[in-house]
């Protein structure tokens, strides 16, 4: 029986350079995908694969994501008195104090390092990683299939993709030893290899099941690609002790880091909405025309 995973790290410590002005004074990870900002989304898709506590790994100019996960008294007492019920849940919707904690990351040294900031909070057991730039549109939720996976195989797993070659350089990359299509085991990863150099164009998305063994080598704060301690790096160093899958989940991913991909979000997720499909999509015809 695997142990089950119970914690989720969210590193949120990014400046979000990409989106500025819209990030100058507000986080990326607030940024709306039609009406809610990407960290709830990320979330609310831990919640529903069964994390029962958060930590989030922010830095300076971050605050702004305690305040929503809070209550927003004068908000509320607002909606209250006009009957606003739906809107009160709306903006209740968030972990109790004592499931979310917020620690800074303080110096802005890569991915491998801001899941190094959790390593107390997250202390022997395994854990989640959510990147919320990722964002995949799905019936099941990305984690909550990654779980199904993990309860079957252990060890360390991520969610996976297809690029294109010429995108390798992008992303952390497998080298496949085995795979049936959907599950492909892995001898080895690395980060953003060139296209020439990379063993596979299978890549790695915001979404991982990592084992506590992982901290033994972020502990020793090696850098590597671009500079930076790298979670790829961490995971890569565990292989001959823990078994390392990559899962090619179902729906559609959507790179919510960069401008294109934050468009088509929040056309996708607006028309899996009934109450606005039919605009939106009328809008879309003559946006397009
Ligand atoms: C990080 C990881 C990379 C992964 C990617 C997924 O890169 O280092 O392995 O493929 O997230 O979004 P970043 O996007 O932070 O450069």
């Amino acid at each position: 029986m695997n142990k089950p995973v119970r914690k989720a790290v969210l590193p949120v410590a990014g400046l979000g350079t990409r989106f500025l002005p819209a990030t100058k004074c507000m986080p990326k990870e607030m940024l709306p995908v039609v009406d809610k900002p990407l960290i709830q989304y990320a979330i609310e898709e831990a919640e529903a694969a069964g994390i029962e506590k958060f930590i989030l790994i922010t830095g300076r100019g971050k605050n702004l994501m305690e305040d929503h996960f809070d209550h927003a008294f004068e908000l509320e007492q607002i909606l209250e008195q006009r009957g606003k019920d739906r809107e009160l849940d709306l903006v209740r919707h968030f972990p109790e104090p004592s499931k979310i904690q917020y620690t800074r990351q303080q110096q802005a040294m890569g991915l491998g390092h801001a899941v190094w900031c959790a390593k107390d909070f997250v202390h022997d057991e395994p854990f989640a990683v959510l990147l919320p730039d990722d964002m995949v549109l799905a019936e099941r939720g990305c984690l909550t299939q990654m779980m199904d996976a993990y309860n079957h195989v252990g060890g360390n797993i991520v969610a996976v993709t297809e690029v294109p070659r010429d995108q390798t350089n992008r992303y952390g990359i497998l080298d496949i030893e085995d795979d049936d299509g959907r599950l492909a085991r892995a001898r080895g990863l690395v980060e953003k290899p060139a296209p020439e150099d990379a063993p596979s164009t299978l890549s790695i998305i915001g979404r991982y099941i990592l084992q506590p063994e992982v901290f033994d080598h972020l502990d020793k704060q090696i850098a590597g690609a671009g500079g930076e301690i790298q979670l790829t790096d961490a995971i890569a160093a565990t292989l001959d002790s823990v078994p390392f899958h990559g899962l090619r989940y179902e729906g559609t991913r959507y790179d919510c880091g960069s401008k294109p991909g934050f468009i088509a979000a929040n056309v996708a997720y607006a028309l899996q909405r009934d109450d606005m499909e039919a605009d939106v999509r009328a809008a879309l015809a003559e946006i397009l025309k």
